[in-house]
């Protein structure tokens, strides 16, 4: 059983991770529009990633027996000035999101909700992953700068990201 505090929790948690994955897909919508294939592969594999975190909460709610809600949810920024400017915007997402799981993990002890702790473990660790990627890949390209050869070498880089599916929790 979870608690209706921490359930509410979870089911927003959900619309948070699917709202990324929209984000994310948005950008390589953007990504695509400017000819950066590699960039937008980068954010499509982001994209599944964050299906798959809204699903693993999805199916903890389930198997808890407990009833998943589905909330309206916000539209992504469609729109870019660079790469940098995509991934700075990603990468202070990331930092939000941390908030919010570190957010669930208070509610989660206050209740004492002993299971949901664990669950939510993956995610402390997963997000320290998430911002450190987003942040690697914003200092290349401030590095990197106005220098077009330098952003299709991380576009290459970039194509080569391919999708885990993640381990069952
Ligand atoms: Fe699901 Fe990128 O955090």
């Amino acid at each position: 059983m979870i608690s209706e505090k921490l359930l509410k929790a979870l089911n927003e948690q959900i619309n948070k991770e699917w709202w990324s994955a929209s984000i994310y897909k948005a950008m390589a919508a953007y990504c695509e529009a400017e000819d950066l294939p590699g960039f937008a592969n980068w954010f499509n594999v982001q994209t599944l990633e964050e299906l798959t975190h809204g699903q693993r909460i999805f199916d903890f709610i389930c198997e808890a027996g407990e009833r998943v809600e589905l909330y309206p949810m916000e539209g992504p920024k469609n729109d870019y000035d660079s790469p940098l400017d995509a991934f700075t915007y990603g990468l202070e997402h990331e930092k939000l999101v941390t908030s919010l799981i570190n957010n669930l993990m208070t509610i989660a002890k206050e209740e004492k909700d002993h299971a949901a702790e664990i669950m939510l473990q993956w995610f402390v660790t997963e997000q320290v992953e998430e911002e450190a990627s987003f942040g690697l890949i914003k200092k290349k390209l401030e590095r990197i700068g106005d220098d077009g050869r330098g952003i299709l070498m991380l576009d290459d880089e970039l194509a080569s990201r391919v999708f885990t599916p993640p381990t069952p929790a």
